[in-house]
């Protein structure tokens, strides 16, 4: 098949050279044109484990190629698959102008007998809203066919998705015949539905997943002060099927998708007259947790973070990825600095996107030792192995007293945090006191 990837960030990217790997003839289109500029010589425009070998074997094979799309010349092909952001405007509802400047792009292009896959996540009644008005009278299928890729493992969800859900309204025949043409070779199960309820699966999904996170970390919060593991607890839970799988208490979560996916369901909600009380609660704990590390500090020096040496282990949102968007860390470094700390930070990968974000003062480092070099606190902010596993026996001589550590990941092993002598702190694993439960003081 001939296909136009329009938007080539993390996703389009992914995308674009999957689709050239599975065999069809794809074009990738942005109107960055230093990315594009970069994309023709190789180069992503992200850090992805393994997107830099799927890109250079589908430009060598002849079968993907970049465009400016104002010098795009050819013809759009079978599908058009539209990527572009959907970020958080600042009232919290999505911001659809990428999308709309890609409608009108690809209108502009006359097409004929066209499939429109949307794979960006846009709010629960757009793709009916853009299929009835925006296309009406031209030829062209509309199928919404959200994206549900982890960051960190985009090849691998690229490759073996859990499910592919496509949503079509009224007579969807052609346009589903085509997704599944694109997507032959990948096997997963289909959901076939109308437009707007594949775009709700993907909201209902990314907030499920987020409550889960902040129900963890509410029950942590709660474990520290009984004296219980939140490892344990949350070990014991997945044990139940019904549960899901184990997830780990920590700082929060972050990243392009699950903070604006979450602020759009409420906006769309409240435009509607529906109070998700819950989804709001989900927002409030997360903001919550992502503030425990400056609490703790604050709590382990009486209030005196002015003049601290803070070493940041940990920048992008999470492992695997070197996406700093709405990351926890970049928030508590700019507490940090604020409050007058001095930060020494590393990232294996997002050092060199954190520094747009952060203030001059912050020192990048290349390594996990150098960001021990005489702080009296560090703070690990992303379980990468290359944290967990650095020299930890180095890091604890570099550091100055009290040596202070606090594992916003439950990453680190405690036993080993002992022997080294620091004093260790985490997300419902050290257990400061014990209270005696209410009831049974007596
Ligand atoms: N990042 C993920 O892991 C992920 C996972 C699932 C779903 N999604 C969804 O996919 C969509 C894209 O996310 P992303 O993280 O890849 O975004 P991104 O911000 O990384 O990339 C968007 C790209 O679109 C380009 N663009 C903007 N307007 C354009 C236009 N009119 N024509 C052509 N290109 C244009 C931008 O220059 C940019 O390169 C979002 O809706 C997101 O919610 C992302």
């Amino acid at each position: 098949m001939r296909i136009t990837v329009i938007g080539l960030g993390y996703l389009g990217t992914v995308a674009a050279s999957g689709l050239a790997k599975a065999g069809h003839q794809v074009a990738g289109v942005d109107i960055d044109a230093l990315s594009i500029q970069n994309l023709q010589a190789g180069e992503p425009p992200i850090y992805e484990p393994g997107i830099r070998e799927w890109l250079t074997s589908g430009i060598a094979g002849g079968n993907l190629d970049f465009f400016p799309t104002n010098e795009f010349d050819r013809p759009l092909g079978d599908v058009a698959l539209i990527a572009t952001g959907t970020p958080a405007a600042a009232d919290g509802q999505a911001d659809l102008s990428q999308v709309l400047g890609a409608l009108d792009w690809i209108k502009s292009r006359e097409p004929r007998n066209l499939t429109l896959v949307m794979k960006s996540t846009v709010p629960p009644g757009t793709g009916r809203a853009i299929a009835q008005h925006e296309l009406r009278g031209l030829d062209v299928h509309y199928v919404a066919n959200p994206e549900f890729l982890r960051e960190g493992r985009a090849l691998e969800d690229w490759m073996r998705p859990d499910r592919i859900v496509a949503g079509a309204d009224g007579d969807s025949g052609r346009g589903i015949a085509a997704l599944k043409k694109m997507y032959a070779g990948i096997s997963a199960p289909y959901l076939l539905t109308d437009i707007t309820s594949a775009e709700m699966v993907k909201y209902a999904s990314n907030a499920f997943l987020a409550a889960r996170i902040s129900f963890i970390n509410e029950i942590a919060s709660l474990c520290d002060q009984v004296g219980a593991s939140i490892d344990a607890v949350s070990e014991g839970m997945a044990m139940d099927a019904r549960t899901g799988q184990r997830i780990r208490a920590g700082v929060g979560y972050g990243g392009s998708c699950f903070p604006k996916d979450v602020q759009a369901l409420d906006y769309l909600a409240q435009t509607l007259g529906v109070e998700l009380d819950l989804l709001r609660s989900v927002a409030a704990v997360n903001n919550r947790q992502r503030l425990m590390p400056l609490d703790k500090l604050r709590a382990r020096f009486q209030g005196a973070v002015a003049g601290l040496n803070v070493g940041v282990l940990g920048l992008a949102f999470k492992p695997g990825t070197n996406d700093v968007r709405e990351a926890p860390s970049v928030e508590l470094i700019n507490s940090l600095v604020a409050e007058g700390a001095k930060v020494q930070a590393f990232d294996p990968q997002a050092n060199a996107p954190a520094r747009r974000l952060l203030p001059p003062g912050v020192a990048f480092v290349d390594r996990p030792e150098q960001a021990a070099h005489g702080a009296q606190a560090l703070l690990l902010m992303t379980e990468w192995p290359e944290i967990i596993k650095a020299d930890w026996p180095a890091i604890a001589r570099n550091m100055r007293p009290p040596k202070f550590v606090f594992d916003g990941r439950n990453a680190l092993d405690t036993a080993l945090m002992a022997r080294l002598g620091f004093e260790y702190a985490a997300v419902g694993r050290g257990i400061p006191d014990h209270p005696t439960p209410p009831g049974l003081s007596d």
